[in-house]
């Protein structure tokens, strides 16, 4: 196999109380990617997008991944890669993590698959590192695996699939630039052991409620007492939407990853269109410019298509 296509999905990080450790993937949207081997131990990338995102390959997340695949190898290849994104960069939608993953993936796959899930979701962490300074894998690996992740460990590296109910997801990206290395830099390095205890008691809430399907369990787990209340005064609106979207239905959301996008999780499709308009009105009356996707989640993580 010389060119491989493939779908990498956006995703949800944290899950409101799971900072760094918990992840969901999304049907909608998502990026997609054409990867071929080429003779040269080089990366080349062409974007075929407006976001106008680094060609050369040191500078580039999917570049950065290629180049640590091609430095792992002993018989030396190169690839090409031609990158379509449907992923707004800085979303918080996982934009980054679509493009590391699925340049791991994909470069795994014309290889061969000679690399475990694990060593592509390292190869991927090395585009998270260049997107927001830090390697976390809590979009990686939902994006890589499909359906909820938990990341209980990155040194060593111990990543846990989680099952979860069909549940309906309504995302809300109002324009506005939040930088992930500033949302991460703005948190409070000590914590209270009292807000300690209640997010303990939250994320084994919220992990408990994927694996039994107790959508009223997640809904209640929903709840983060130490990043939000620092990150949501990054966002316009956070307040109102969250108390508004609850009001229609929703069982429960927050910030996705780092901001700026808002998610939250609904029963069923009807409950999240609902959802979907509180945002929109919100927004609209704000005056700031979003996006909205209703979409539920993806089981299967980075796709190959053809
Ligand atoms: N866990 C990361 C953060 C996700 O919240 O900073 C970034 O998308």
């Amino acid at each position: 196999m010389k060119k491989i296509k493939v779908h990498s999905p956006g995703t949800v990080a944290n899950l409101v109380c799971g900072f760094d450790i918990l992840g969901m993937a999304l049907s909608e949207p998502f990026d997609i990617m054409e990867l071929s081997l080429i003779d040269e131990p080089k990366v080349i990338i062409h974007n075929k997008d407006n976001f106008n995102l680094p060609v050369e390959a040191e500078k580039n997340v999917a570049g950065v991944v290629l180049l640590s695949v091609i430095e792992r190898l002993e018989n030396k290849v190169g690839f090409e890669i031609a990158i379509e994104k449907h992923i707004k960069p800085g979303s918080g939608i996982g934009s980054s993590a679509a493009s590391a993953a699925g340049a791991a993936v994909a470069a795994n796959h014309l290889l061969g698959k000679i690399f475990s899930n694990d060593e592509v979701v390292q190869f991927a962490m090395n585009g998270e590192k260049l997107a927001s300074g830090v390697k976390h894998a809590d979009n990686i690996a939902p994006c890589i695996l499909g359906g909820v992740s938990l990341i209980r460990s990155i040194h060593p590296l111990d990543i846990i699939p989680l099952s979860s109910p069909d549940l309906f997801v309504t995302i809300v990206h109002p324009q506005i630039e939040v930088r992930t290395s500033d949302a991460r830099q703005i948190l409070r390095q000590q914590v209270l052991l009292k807000d300690a205890i209640r997010q303990w008691g939250n994320i084994a809430g919220l992990v408990t409620g994927f694996l039994k399907n107790d959508v009223e369990l997640i809904g209640r787990s929903l709840e983060d007492v130490i990043i939000e209340p620092v990150r949501s005064i990054l966002i316009p609106g956070f307040d109102e939407v969250k108390e508004k979207c609850k009001e229609a239905g929703a069982l429960g959301g927050g910030i996705s990853g780092s901001g700026p996008s808002m998610f939250m999780l609904s029963k069923d499709k009807n409950t999240a269109i609902a959802v979907e308009s509180v945002m929109k009105e919100v927004y609209t009356r704000i005056g700031i410019d979003f996006n909205t996707y209703v979409t539920t989640i993806n089981k299967n993580g980075v796709e190959v298509v053809v």
